[in-house]
């Protein structure tokens, strides 16, 4: 069954991304300045965000202690190319960093430094970028248990709050004061027909988030996010709340390591293709990643041949859309899973003008025994079963050699390439080392998926000429150059 959506002829190239305009043309050069940007992104993937932090805004980003953030400096009048980037999660301007913060060795005097902290911050500018990002940000959508941004802990020892109002018994009514801001540009706030009639400056709410991670803390992320979320509500008057909040005060303490933060995204930049999702479903951020490990060039042919919803190859028919993609599963559900996710996105481009179909199509197969001509695939990517919520452990055994034999036959020896993001290593480096040298690992990039600990492998096709086993294929040209894998490798970790 071969299935396609809209356009069948795809136009190659027609349509190329989009180069991000900004939508606020007044700001004269007296007003901007320069702030720092933090996001977090994919653990494992920070420098391949760097990478298009450097490519796309044309600044060096610092890769963080703590896993999975990366910081790079923006001037105001840049700031809504931080939302086209595609390797981030979520977004925050800093306020303020201490990279050796010296915390009081008891828990009382820890906290009450927190309090202390909150009227020295210098929030100006962190806040005057708040208010300009309010035009720029992506809205939330309505899903179900849907919350506010969310930035997840990195470390086993660590631990996220969010002091909410209920947490911290604060009064339900603050009176409007001095030093509020007026909330122009400011997403969600409630507008009832009060508030409409008198247009001036309105209640803030906001919630402070609490990311700990680090062993040697007196206090926890729930005692921290308290006591520093109390002393930010008597210094700006703000009323704390977690729901319905327009200011989410971000506190990432990493051992040493204190960042104050405003969040800039309501919800994590990844939700932007995916309308019907699977048990599996992967992050459209850590697909990109996947995608730019293998550097598409244009009219590659690149097959994610276990396709699930589709995510890996939607990513790269909207961003890499120069090369052309097949998505295919074995299970029916799944192939309609990604037929719709396609329409859903042709559908919504459509009504943005834009006349092109995505280069892809969508196929129900078994990778197995592929219905596609040897040697004529570029990139083979995909998302294999970990064998925990798809498939099991045991058929892994039997599955992973059939998969990669197959693969290799279908990928151009020599030029070829496979990236495949697994949980089960063990069958995995089994199955490689059984494939007769058709494969060569270049490097892998450990990642965490739903907080298990997966490695994306990048293989090489060798120049090796596929046989009927894997023991009868022989090095067709030169000799595999295994010092390069091994600096390669080393480059990475
Ligand atoms: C981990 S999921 C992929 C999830 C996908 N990346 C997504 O974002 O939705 C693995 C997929 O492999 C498929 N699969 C398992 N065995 C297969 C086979 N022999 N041929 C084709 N697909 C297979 C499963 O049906 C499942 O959809």
């Amino acid at each position: 069954m071969l299935s396609s959506c809209g356009d069948e002829e795809a136009k190659q190239g027609a349509e190329t991304a989009e180069s991000p305009q900004c939508p606020c043309t007044d700001a004269t050069s007296a007003d901007i300045f320069t702030v720092t940007i933090g996001a977090t992104v994919p653990t494992g993937f920070e420098p391949t965000a760097a990478e298009e932090v450097k490519e796309k805004i044309g600044v060096d980003a610092r890769i963080s202690k703590d896993r999975g953030r990366i910081y790079f400096p923006v001037s105001t009048d840049k700031l809504f190319q931080v939302h086209h980037l595609k390797s981030v999660d979520n977004l925050f301007v800093v306020v303020e960093e201490y990279d050796h913060y010296q915390f009081k060795e008891s828990k009382e005097e820890a906290l009450s430094e927190f309090q202390q902290l909150a009227s020295k911050l210098p929030w100006t500018n962190a806040l005057e970028v708040w208010k300009l990002n309010g035009a720029l940000k992506k809205k939330k959508g309505h899903r179900k248990g849907g919350s506010g941004a969310k930035v997840k802990p990195n470390s086993e020892t660590s631990d996220a709050t969010t002091a909410s109002a209920e947490q911290q018994e604060l009064p339900e009514a603050v009176s409007v004061a001095e030093g509020q801001i007026t909330s122009d540009g400011s997403p969600d706030v409630e507008s009832g027909t009060q508030e409409e009639a008198t247009p001036k400056a309105k209640l803030i709410k906001f919630r402070v988030t609490c990311n700990r991670a680090g062993d040697k803390h007196s206090f926890s992320s729930n005692e921290a996010a308290r006591d520093f979320g109390g002393a930010v509500q008597d210094f700006f008057q703000w009323k704390a709340d977690m729901t319905k909040f327009d200011i989410e005060v971000l506190l990432n303490i990493h051992n040493e390591e204190v960042v104050i933060g405003i969040a800039l995204t309501e919800e994590s930049l990844h939700r932007r293709n995916i309308s019907h999702f699977g048990p599996t479903t992967l992050r459209s951020t850590l697909c990109y990643g996947m995608l730019r490990l293998c550097n598409p060039q244009p009219s590659d042919v690149i097959v994610d041949p276990m396709c699930g919803t589709g995510a890996i190859p939607l990513e790269g028919a909207i961003e890499f859309n120069s090369a052309f993609y097949i998505a295919g599963d074995n299970n029916d559900m799944a192939v309609k899973r990604t037929v719709n996710n396609v329409c859903h996105i042709q559908k919504r481009r459509a009504e943005k003008g834009s006349v092109s179909a995505l280069p892809i199509d969508t196929v129900q197969w078994d990778l197995c025994s592929l219905p596609i001509r040897t040697s004529s695939v570029d990139i083979i990517i995909t998302d294999m079963p970990f064998g925990k919520r798809i498939g099991s452990r045991k058929k892994n055994w039997d599955l992973y050699p059939s998969c990669l034999r197959e693969m290799a036959r279908v990928c151009r020896p020599g030029s070829g390439k496979a990236v495949l993001l697994t949980q089960d290593k063990k069958c995995f480096a089994k199955a490689v080392s059984r494939m007769g040298g058709l494969w060569r690992k270049l490097f892998t990039v450990w990642v965490n998926v739903g907080g298990l600990h997966a490695g994306v492998y990048l293989l090489q096709r060798t120049g090796a000429v596929f046989g009927q086993t894997p023991e009868d294929v022989y090095e067709s040209r030169g000799t595999v150059n295994t010092q390069v894998d091994e600096k390669q490798e080393k480059e990475r970790s």
